[in-house]
């Protein structure tokens, strides 16, 4: 217990000394840090492995474990440490992914499991999947258990974000840990998991059977490493002894910007609320953090909740139970369910359905910390459980001073947007919640764009009481009339509303489809959101109440017709059961083949083996460092930017005076101040540095700030006055073709054969346009760099980026100092896909200028947002063609004109857009193809290279042409594409020949895979028969994808190769680590060559002083270039060595002896290689790539016709990847591509303030967040995942045969895509609707809802013309 030396009056330790324990070490916490946070401190403490990835809550980078002593017992948890406060972990022991294991001491079996199942790739997720995974596990044996559910598993990781893997490694990592599978115990498995290669890897559970008949091997994915040693080993952090059965005493904590108050008692919480107007009351912080962090909210007095026991209490009574507070959400949802398993069933009708929408309430970590109380008093209009607290009938328990209670219905308490009938002097005290009876029923809803972890569209909580009476007077027929009723929603409103409309039209009537239409004609009324209100999506939100109704009242009569059969008949059409039909996910299952990697005798190859990630360990230890983990120097200043918030305008005046005189700012620096040259662009130098005059786009920098810490520098930045006269904004692609504001340099375009004749000779021409949105890159390590100056103008930067050299460039010319002065470095960057290429050298260069006139390093580490707002994206295009074809479906001209959205500068942007020129063939040869790319000039950052770049976009363009076409004939698609699928020996449109085309393997191996497309396509027309309100879709979907920089240029790559005496051998090589595993293929393959262990080459960090001249990392080419750059190093040492390895055998020599003796004989055992790709041209030749990837995928979904929502049920993938250098990297690139471009396509919306979105301002990104852009989470991937690599395919053009893999398989993605728009044509067909319809992308849960044209959509899209398609930034 704390033992304070003074107490307050109202008890509080005035000079309390407030201690956590951190992995078992005991720490006082600093004080006057009341608006700290956990994860701010532990960082700085030198605690790095914790990872800031959001600051949101959002990510789940951050994730620690929090135990705690209560009722006798320790409780752990995983939490956000950004958003928990410091104070909250005062008297708790914090356990971080440090504290559970190194690679010194050893993994820990999580650990050992994501390292060695290939679950971390860039890494900088690991550490909170370990520390989620870890907390679960730690609780379950808390609680008595031997191990939890695979659901569980999958459950608790909802919260954790990962752009690289497409999780299916991590769930395969995780899974063992269920125990489900006796086989992931066996000691072949555990051989497998000490990470020997792969050749007899056991399957595991993971495995379904009957994929084990394909050929080849399946892949070791190490799962059963999870496993070697099955259980948790003895060796846990242990809670402290010092807090086992501490009792927390009341603190006050005061400092310079807050006081935080721990209230130990009630009567201390009341008197503290009278005392302090302004005091904000703190349960969970995930409200009040995201104010304090992104809305500038500061409050001077902070009172925990957490420590009141009234606040904790918990209450069953003969009505219901009463729930204080301060109960966190896991704890509220534990309660419930136990009390269903309790009561009889139902009378716990309304626990469940409230069980329920907590499943889908935030991830786990939120729900652990979050309080019933917290949420309430948020009135947030998209709160997940107010609906339901209003329509089950719940009442709110206030308390003021004296203990007074005043208890206000829950369908009362909401006044207006974020309103409450709540006094400032009141706290909510408890929730009654009452039981259900015999015949009342209640449901919970919720439409989210995406299911984990996302904010609700529309959510509701529904309630009705039957009662049997007479049906009408004079009627001998009994009747179920409504007796009560409860609707209520959210998002449709600024408030949760009851829709009272809709109620008095069901009470009293009997529960029929006639009462159900006059609710839903009356519901017209309660909710009727224009399509222009804040949030948008109208037409769908509206759309989306209806539906729930509807689907209450299918589970209202399904339940009453199984309670009472004899009385109920609710006479529901065929198929119309599916409305109710409960959401059901099993556990993901994953199967990998390659084949058989050809072995040396000696079993001394190197190549094609299945290595890990070589800085796995490190990865999941915490140990491996980015950018924000380096130790910096004692000087080091800290940067925040001031940037623009219009998205076109004159600047009138930059006003930095109040900045500077901020405590430890030390200076603002703009475009004055730059010693070299203001202007910067890697393909025209068409950026400044710093805006001069004028500002054309949001986030686009003006100055930077300096300061001693980064919340001076923050505060600084904010302070700078900037005026502004605005200009006109073009947004959109739309916006910049009305203004004609083209990039007019660029004018490339391709063709081939006769166009006229074509559609001259076609029976149909059809026109249209697709429309793709852009797509955020969401690396989880966000953009930052540390500028070290030393001396005499040399420099060095630790930096994130994706493109070293480039910015070793960019920075030299804005300093004005030459480019050997200047190094730039990164040991591995967490993630780039594009986004760090670039768009990551105006904050170098703006970084530079501060170090170079103070002297002193400087740190810019970019806050999410702010990395979203500022950086650029994957480019939205427009799509328009016309296609000639003819009736029996071959296309004989096809005219596409794509217009790219370039944002404010050109950036990559002509690049981008000759790469989607040159894919826009897809795999079909057109007899007459002309293709023409329009950059558009609009005034949002600029976009830039992303996974595919351009490709994506191309390949997309021309499969949407194939569909129309054979939508349009009624012809099966497969049947029209397949005669125009590529031949070895075609020529593309582009004038390249087909070399070793693998296009038809590749399609007929998906098809294969997937168990036949006959028998699949019969599977899902028979389950859309019987379901009115599900619908199944499947499409198969081709790719080909070109390797090599259409700048000639960059076709080249350098490696450094040294070897040492000890027989070990360091590389270098010109590219960067991002996760995608390069540095572990450049390690087999230096290995491979000089006939050693892998494990004796070490890759060190990438650096333009030891590779200079090095071509970004990207294009999928890093192998190619970097790997016979290795080689011939090594080939240069190996010549060297020829003398003695002709000696070793005779004298038995290891290669450290060969090597020593070399040395010995001055023999240099340094080489340096290199590599230019031979015979590519570029754009305009006619060998623009080195070669092409192939690939198919089949996906199968499952779509909710009610509301858009959909599982992707299964993917087969066939790739040609030639012959792979490690085929489960090759499989990890594979799965990830794969799910992010199912993400672009299907799930990730960006909003724009633009003209479809005028509820947020001009030209600023409303999607900047993981709250507001949804990438996939582990509950999105293909619950079947299949991956096969086509075997026997090398590829001679690229180093040991093998072929590039990182962007080809994207593509793929689209194949959920057109899956889902499979679904939705049969959902029309239900609905009597036939032809093609227009379907852009993303494919989000508002666009298939409302293109589904059923009875219960179309009131709301009365009056919108022909072909009218949901609004979208593009
Ligand atoms: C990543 C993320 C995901 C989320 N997902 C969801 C979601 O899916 N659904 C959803 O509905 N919400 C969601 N939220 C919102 C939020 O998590 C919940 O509203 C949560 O329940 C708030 O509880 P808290 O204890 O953290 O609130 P806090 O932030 O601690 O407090 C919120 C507000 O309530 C006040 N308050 C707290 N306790 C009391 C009390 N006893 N009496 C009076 N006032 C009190 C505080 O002063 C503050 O104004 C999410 C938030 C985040 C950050
Ligand atoms: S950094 Fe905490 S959740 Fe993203
Ligand atoms: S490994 Fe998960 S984000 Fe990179």
């Amino acid at each position: 217990m704390v033992r304070p030396s003074r107490l307050s009056p109202l008890g509080f330790a005035d000079d309390a000394k407030p201690i956590c324990y951190v992995n078992g070490k005991r720490y006082s916490l600093p004080l006057g840090r009341g608006e700290a946070t956990l994860l701010q401190w532990l960082r700085e403490s030198g605690l790095t492995g914790t990872k800031l990835g959001c600051g949101e809550g959002g990510c789940g980078a951050c994730t620690v474990m929090l135990s705690h002593w209560e009722a006798g017992g320790v409780q752990h948890r995983a939490v956000n440490a950004c958003l928990c406060p410091l104070y909250a972990a005062e008297g708790m022991h914090v356990v971080t992914v440090e504290g559970i294991g190194s690679v010194r001491d050893g993994l820990h079996p999580v650990q050992a499991a994501l390292a060695n199942s290939h679950g971390s790739q860039c890494g900088f997720c690991t550490p909170g999947f370990v520390m989620s995974m870890y907390s679960l596990l730690r609780g379950v044996a808390a609680e008595g258990r031997e191990a939890p559910s695979e659901e569980e598993i999958e459950e608790c990781l909802a919260g954790n974000l990962c752009r690289c893997t497409g999780y299916r490694p991590i769930l395969d990592a995780f899974k063992v840990f269920a125990k489900a599978d006796a086989a992931a115990y066996t000691a072949d498995a555990i051989a497998a998991a000490r990470g020997m290669a792969a050749a007899t890897a056991a399957e595991n559970s993971s495995t379904p059977p009957a994929a084990a008949a394909g050929n080849g091997t399946p892949a070791t994915n190490g799962t059963a490493a999870a496993a070697a040693n099955g259980k948790m080993p003895s060796s846990e952090p242990i809670f402290p002894k010092e807090l086992k059965g501490r009792r927390p005493a009341a603190l006050r904590l005061s400092g310079p910007h807050c006081t935080w108050y721990r209230p130990t008692t009630l009567e201390q919480l009341l008197t503290l609320k009278s005392a302090h107007n302004d005091l904000k009351l703190v349960g969970g912080n995930s409200e009040v953090g995201i104010e304090l962090k992104f809305k500038d909210a500061g409050y001077r007095h902070m009172a925990a909740v957490t420590h009141v026991p009234e606040l904790s209490q918990i209450k069953v009574t003969d009505r219901g139970i009463e729930v204080g507070a301060g109960v966190t959400l896991t704890r509220l949802q534990d309660l419930l369910l136990q009390q269903a398993a309790k009561q009889p069933p139902h009378k716990t009708r309304g626990f469940a359905a409230t069980a329920e929408q907590l499943r889908w309430f935030a991830g786990r970590q939120i729900r652990n910390t979050g309080t019933l109380g917290g949420n309430i008093a948020t009135a947030s209009p998209i709160s997940d459980l107010n609906p339901l607290w209003m329509a089950f009938g719940a009442v709110f328990r206030l308390v003021s001073q004296g203990r007074r209670v005043r208890e206000v219905p829950a369908s009362k308490f909401f006044l207006g947007y974020r309103q409450v009938d709540m006094a400032p002097w009141e706290l909510l005290l408890s929730v009654r919640i009452p039981f259900t009876g015999p015949t009342e029923f209640a449901k919970e809803f919720k439409q989210a764009p995406r299911r984990d972890d996302d904010i609700a569209i529309v959510n509701a909580g529904m309630r009705v009481r039957l009662e049997q009476r007479p049906a009408a007077e004079g009627s001998e027929e009994q009747a179920w009339l409504v007796a009560d009723v409860g609707v209520a929603y959210g998002g449709v409103a600024p408030k949760t509303i009851m829709a009272e409309k809709a109620m008095a039209a069901l009470k009293g009537k009997p529960w029929c489809r006639e009462t159900l239409d006059a609710a839903l004609v009356a519901l017209r009324e309660d909710v009727n959101v224009a399509p222009t209100a804040p949030g948008g999506r109208g037409e769908y939100r509206n759309s989306l109440a209806a539906s729930f109704l509807f689907k209450f009242y299918v589970h209202v009569c399904l339940a009453m017709e199984a309670a009472h059969p004899d009385s109920f008949k609710p006479q529901l059409p065929a198929g119309y059961a599916s409305a109710a039909a409960p959401y059901h996910r099993p556990p993901v299952r994953g199967v990998q083949f390659h084949h058989e990697v050809p072995q040396a005798a000696d079993g001394s190859a190197e190549v094609g083996k299945d290595y890990r990630h070589m800085s796995a360990d490190l990865q999941v230890s915490g140990q491996a460092q980015y950018t924000d983990d380096v130790p910096l120097p004692p000087n080091t200043l800290h940067a925040a930017f001031v940037t623009s918030s219009k998205p076109h305008a004159k600047l009138l005046k930059v006003d930095a005076a109040a900045a500077l005189r901020l405590p430890g700012v030390v200076g603002f620096y703009s475009a004055k101040d730059v010693p070299g040259d203001n202007m910067i662009g890697p393909i025209m130098h068409d950026e400044e540095v710093f805006a001069t005059d004028t500002v054309t786009c949001v986030g686009q920098v003006i100055g930077v700030v300096v300061a001693d810490t980064e919340p001076a520098a923050r505060r600084g930045a904010k302070a700078v006055k900037v005026d502004y006269e605005d200009l006109p904004a073009l947004i959109s692609i739309d916006d910049a073709i009305a203004a004609g504001s083209f990039y007019e340099q660029y004018g490339n375009s391709l063709e081939t054969g006769n166009l006229e004749a074509g559609f001259a000779a076609a029976d149909h021409v059809l026109e249209g346009t697709l429309k793709l949105g852009g797509q955020e890159h969401f690396y989880l390590e966000p953009n930052g760099c540390i500028v070290l100056p030393t001396e005499d103008d040399e420099y060095t930067l630790i930096s994130s980026t994706q493109a070293p050299t480039k910015h070793q460039i960019y920075v030299a010319s804005t300093l004005g100092v030459p480019m050997h002065k200047l190094v730039c470095k990164m040991k591995r960057i967490g993630g780039g896909f594009g986004g760090k290429e670039t768009r990551s050298i105006f904050i170098h260069c703006a970084a530079a200028v501060p170090a170079y006139h103070l002297r002193r390093p400087v740190k810019a580490i970019l806050d999410r947002d702010e990395d979203m707002q500022m950086t650029g994206t994957r480019h939205p295009f427009q799509a328009s063609y016309k296609v000639g074809f003819t009736k029996d479906g071959r296309v004989t001209a096809l005219h596409m004109d794509l217009y790219s959205n370039a944002g404010n500068s050109w950036d990559l942007s002509s690049a981008v857009m000759d790469r989607a020129l040159m894919h826009s063939d897809c795999v079909y040869k057109f007899p007459a193809q002309r293709v023409v790319g329009h950059m558009c000039r609009t005034n949002i950052a600029s976009n830039t290279a992303f996974r595919g770049f351009g490709g994506p976009q191309g390949l997309i363009a021309a499969e949407m042409v194939m569909e129309r076409v054979s939508r349009h004939l009624g012809k099966c698609s497969l049947l029209v594409r397949q005669p125009h699928l590529y031949k070895e020996g075609d020529v593309t449109h582009f004038g390249m020949v087909m070399e070793g085309c693998q296009v038809i393997p590749c399609w007929e191996g998906a098809i294969e895979s997937a168990g036949g497309w006959q028998q699949r396509r019969e599977a899902v027309d028979a389950f859309n028969q019987k379901h009115r309100w599900r619908k199944r879709g499947l499409a198969l979907t081709p790719t080909k994808f070109g390797i090599a920089f259409t700048k000639v240029t960059y076709n080249q790559g350098g490696a450094l190769v040294h070897v040492y005496t000890d027989g070990t051998a360091l590389v270098t090589h010109g590219g960067v680590e991002m996760g995608q595993g390069l540095h572990t293929k450049m390690a087999q393959v230096a290995a491979h060559e000089l006939g050693v262990p892998v494990s004796k080459v070490f890759i060190a960090e990438t650096s333009t002083d030891k590779v200079p001249n090095s071509s970004p990392t990207a294009g999928s080419a890093s192998t190619d270039l970097y790997g016979m750059a290795v080689l011939d190093a090594c080939r240069q040492i190996n010549e060297r060595l020829k003398p003695y390895r002709a000696q070793a055998a005779e004298k038995g020599w290891s290669f450290a002896q060969m090597a020593t003796q070399a040395y010995m004989d001055r023999v240099d055992l340094s080489a340096h290689g290199f590599y230019a790709t031979p015979e590519v041209t570029g754009f305009g030749g006619p060998r623009p790539f080195n070669y092409f990837v192939f690939g198919a995928a089949v996906s199968e979904v499952e779509l909710d016709v009610l509301t858009g929502d959909w599982q992707l049920l299964r993917s087969d993938i066939v790739m040609d990847v030639g012959n792979p250098i490690n085929p489960a990297i090759d499989i990890g690139q594979i799965e990830g591509g794969f799910v992010q471009g199912m993400g672009w396509l299907c799930l990730e919306e960006m909003v724009w303030g633009d003209n479809a979105h005028p509820w947020v301002r001009p030209g600023h990104l409303f999607t900047k967040g993981p709250g507001t852009y949804k990438i996939p989470t582990a509950n999105d991937v293909p619950i079947d995942f299949r991956v096969k690599l086509l075997t026997n395919t090398p590829n001679p053009r690229a180093v040991h045969s093998s072929k590039a893999v990182g962007e080809p398989p994207f593509h793929l993605g689209s194949s959920a895509f057109f899956a889902l728009k499979d679904a939705v044509y049969a959902a029309r067909a239900a609905a009597g609707l036939s032809g093609w319809f227009q379907l852009d992308a993303p494919a989000t849960p508002e666009k298939l809802r409302l293109a589904c044209g059923d009875e219960l959509a179309a009131p709301y899209l009365e009056g919108k013309e022909e072909g009218w398609r949901p609004l979208m930034s593009c």
